[in-house]
């Protein structure tokens, strides 16, 4: 069975500041540049429920603008402990749009 794939917008549409967010249903992700392609995690951080893609990026991972919290942008892993680690995504581009695999790839905190 191939992984469900869903269409998130026009790559010259999507805003990175420096994450694009994106919404799939009723859940929000945060895109990120990164060496040379796409990660996508879960938008809302656990600590506050801020918005991660407007945190810093860095060394391929993201601080939140709140408190600092920072998340591996390939693992999900949280640098204040394992049970504060969020859901990763694969991404990929498809003509010009970008797609997130609808199944995540880590187990990150219960939703
Ligand atoms: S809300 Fe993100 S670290 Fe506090």
């Amino acid at each position: 069975m191939s992984p469900p794939w869903v269409d998130v917008g026009a790559l010259a549409d999507l805003k990175f500041t420096p994450g694009a967010p994106v919404q799939i249903g009723s859940h929000w992700l945060a895109i990120f540049p990164i060496d040379g392609g796409y990660a996508a995690i879960d938008n809302r951080c656990p600590h506050a429920s801020a918005p991660l893609c407007d945190g810093w990026l860095r060394d391929g991972k993201v601080a939140c603008f709140l408190h600092g919290w920072e998340f591996d942008l390939r693992t999900g892993a949280c640098d204040v402990g394992a049970e504060w680690s969020v859901k990763t995504y694969a991404v990929r581009e498809h003509g010009g749009r970008l797609q997130v695999c609808w199944q995540a790839q880590n187990h990150g905190p219960a939703t």
